[in-house]
């Protein structure tokens, strides 16, 4: 097989079918190794990281929100436990770049990768992010000020309805300015802020009233006649500088010297050398639980994706084809590890039709019987509360299993 060389930039240089088997498995639980009891085992128990994760994350781990975000204190745990300072961490599907930056914190080198455009922008934000406020502050007046200058001669006209039914069209007109600006000039860290600010209820937002998350209205919940003033004209500087401040609230300190990268690549087929990465540490898609394209239409239209649809054909999420992906992908992952070391895989039970898929169990189940299989070491259980699901009573997960995977030596 014949793979791309890899660069890892310092933040300096920033710029054959398997069918579910028919008799159900029951996965081997092992103790922990010595050398992980050494590392202590309690790291990896859900308690570590019970509770809410919002006042204790970096603040740049919220510059915009992303459906199937990974706990903060759990990405933490588990990279503090399955990689030493130094590693080179791999996250194949690495979403909005919880687990790359988690790995910057913790001084490990770090390979983001993931398919999706807002996914990329949004962990190239974070893992090239100014190491200061002002620096930071000074870099979006700086772009803001041209797009000022361009504002005028933007035309809605080709903008679709859908679109303008969010934003009143000054706001929209700056918006679209200062966005065309950043693309071009490859500001991912502004162009995540940006993406961050597009869509809420709340006045230092965007649009009209919407929710966060994926792109709704409210107007029937904060109807114009009633509350005329969140349909006025929103400028886009004061809220992005606000913005700006907010995630250098609990900031970070990165070495400077710790290499990182981040990929759009098919996880079935990366860029890196066999045997080069000292750790994955993932959440790859559970079956069709989570809808990335259409969750995600507002904000990739503004990246210049006209329809999500288009995403959507090329992630994994196909209930038909899921598992003969994912197998594709796990040999994949066994290729770039080094030998003896983790694979560990956040995975959720999905519900559906009355019935649940243990996604973890048929991926071990798979794992295993690789022509080059890994290990299954263990499984843990962790159970998420309703708050921390993305979409409540439906197909989403109610339960997590972290899958520990080693590649023998
Ligand atoms: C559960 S999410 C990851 C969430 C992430 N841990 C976070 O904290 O944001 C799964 C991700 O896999 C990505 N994905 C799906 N199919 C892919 C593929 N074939 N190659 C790369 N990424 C893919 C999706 O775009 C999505 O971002």
């Amino acid at each position: 097989m014949t793979t791309r060389k890899l660069t890892l930039h310092t933040a300096s240089r920033s710029p054959s079918h398997v069918s579910e088997p028919s008799a159900r498995y029951q996965l081997r639980m092992v103790l922990p190794t010595p050398e992980w009891e050494l590392k202590g085992s309690a790291a990896v128990h859900p308690k570590s990281w019970e509770g809410s994760s919002l006042v204790q994350e970096a603040s740049l781990q919220q510059i915009a929100p992303f459906v199937g975000k990974m706990k903060c204190t759990m990405a933490a745990a588990l990279v503090r436990a399955f990689s030493n300072e130094g590693d080179v961490v791999l996250d194949p599907f690495c979403g909005c770049g919880v687990v790359p930056l988690e790995s910057l914190i913790l001084n490990r080198h770090t390979i983001g990768n993931d398919l999706h455009p807002y996914a990329y922008t949004i962990t190239r934000a974070k893992l090239f992010a100014p190491t200061t406020l002002s620096a930071a502050v000074k870099l979006a007046e700086h772009y803001i000020g041209m797009a000022e200058q361009a504002t005028d001669l933007i035309n809605l006209d080709e903008v679709p309805r859908w679109v303008r039914k969010f934003f009143h069209s000054r706001t929209l007109q700056e918006t679209l300015a200062l966005i065309t600006l950043l693309k071009a000039h490859e500001q991912w860290f502004l162009l995540g802020c940006v993406l961050g600010i597009l869509q809420h209820v709340r006045p230092g937002f965007l649009s009209y009233p919407a929710s966060h998350l994926t792109p709704y209205l409210r107007e029937t919940m904060y109807p114009r006649s009633k509350y005329p003033a969140m349909y006025e004209y929103r400028d886009v500087r004061s809220r992005l500088i606000a913005k700006v401040e907010r995630i250098y609230r609990r900031p970070v300190a990165i070495s400077p010297k710790l290499r990182r990268a981040v990929l759009v690549d098919n996880a079935r087929a990366l860029p890196l050398e066999s045997d080069s990465v000292d750790a994955i540490i993932s959440s790859p898609p559970y079956f069709d639980a989570l809808d990335y394209g259409r969750d995600n239409r507002l904000r990739l239209w503004f990246l210049g994706v006209p329809d999500y649809r288009l995403i959507n054909s090329s992630l994994i999420r196909r209930p038909g084809t899921y598992l003969e992906e994912m197998r594709i992908c796990l040999i994949e992952m066994h290729r770039a590890l080094r030998p003896g070391r983790y694979c560990v895989l956040v995975l959720g039970d999905v519900e559906k039709n009355g019935s649940t898929k243990n996604t973890a169990e048929l991926i071990g189940i798979m794992a295993r019987d690789l022509p080059q299989p890994f290990v299954v070491e263990t499984l843990i259980t962790d159970e998420v509360p309703d708050e921390r699901r993305s979409r409540r009573r439906t197909r989403t997960t109610k339960l997590e299993r972290i899958l520990v995977l080693r590649k023998p030596q």
